[in-house]
């Protein structure tokens, strides 16, 4: 893929929180090299949804600069993976971590070359939604993979407080011993499992609220936050090499992070960057807590939030 003519950057700075996000527009394997955060090692998270190599239109708005996801062999494809996943795992502190958002035929590689270049596993998650597309012949894809990485096994920035929501226990039987916990969570209260779905978790398609025009992989507000909120704190820096509609971006600044991103197409990189300005749809403090529970409540007592 030929490199392209540099372009401006595109920085903003939050009039509340003073974080700062930064946007270049190119080729990740390049552009992600012009952050001092990147060269330092000093990122504290990195949130990566890159192309899949389906064939899908990335040049929505019809500029003609847009990444062609069918362009690359399955070869080469893999070994661009291997290239920005390398520059992303060397970008991050000590205490980083490093999360994919990839489906099911690319996922093993990924975690592999992971571990080969000594991250480790935290968590394999499952982002799991119910309007896959429809097919008769096999089965229906109905998530996403959401691997989560750490650089070092031991010191990874971990806040379970912020993404805690109501436990099956309580909200399907109202047990009493969920009000009185001994591992210091709150009653009730437990961190999520890692099969995510819920409210405001589906794939954001048709008059959802959260819909940017012409973006057909645009992730839930409620993925970023609850990633951004265990994985990093305030005033961190958080990295995204494949902005697209620039949902980590919008979350991140919104969040009080300082913020770096990427994307190859110009048109996708200056509409993610107004979105990032304008701020994020869903008031990011109410999402989250909810119960989960697939069954009714049994009892009659039961909490949901
Ligand atoms: C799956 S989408 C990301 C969607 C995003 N997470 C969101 O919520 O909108 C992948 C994006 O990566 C961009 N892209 C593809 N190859 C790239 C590269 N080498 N460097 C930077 N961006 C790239 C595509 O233009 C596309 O916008």
């Amino acid at each position: 893929m030929p490199s392209k003519p540099s372009e401006p950057d595109l920085t903003h700075t939050h009039p509340d929180t003073g974080v700062v996000a930064s946007v270049r527009i190119g080729d990740c394997r390049e552009k992600l090299l012009e952050f001092d955060a990147v060269r330092d090692s000093e990122v504290d998270l990195v949130f990566a949804d890159p192309p899949f190599n389906w064939a899908r239109d990335y040049d929505r708005h019809q500029t003609g600069d847009a990444w062609d996801d069918a362009a690359m062999s399955r070869e080469q494809y893999l070994s661009f993976t291997e290239e920005w996943l390398n520059i992303c795992a060397e970008s991050l502190k000590e205490t980083g971590s490093m999360w994919v958002n990839i489906p099911d035929d690319s996922a093993a590689e990924i975690v592999v070359h992971l571990k080969k270049i000594g991250m480790h596993m935290v968590n394999w998650c499952v982002w799991h939604y119910r309007f896959g597309q429809n097919t008769k012949g096999r089965f229906i894809n109905s998530k996403v993979h959401a691997l989560y990485f750490s650089k070092d096994p031991y010191r990874r920035t971990w806040n379970p407080d912020p993404i805690l929501e109501v436990s099956d226990r309580r909200a399907i039987y109202g047990d009493p011993r969920t009000e009185n916990k001994k591992d210091g969570m709150p009653a009730g209260m437990r961190v999520p499992m890692d099969v995510w779905y819920g409210k405001y978790w589906g794939r954001i398609q048709g008059n959802n609220k959260e819909r940017r025009q012409k973006h057909d992989n645009q992730l839930p507000e409620v993925y970023l936050r609850r990633v951004i909120a265990c994985s990093s704190n305030p005033g961190d820096t958080v990295l995204d090499p494949f902005l697209g509609s620039g949902t980590t971006g919008v979350v991140a600044h919104a969040m009080g992070r300082h913020f770096i991103g990427t994307e190859y197409s110009r048109a996708n990189a200056e509409m993610a960057f107004e979105r990032v300005v304008s701020g994020p749809v869903r008031d990011l403090e109410s999402l989250g807590g909810d119960s989960t529970a697939i069954f009714a409540n049994r009892r009659g007592t039961a909490a949901t939030k």
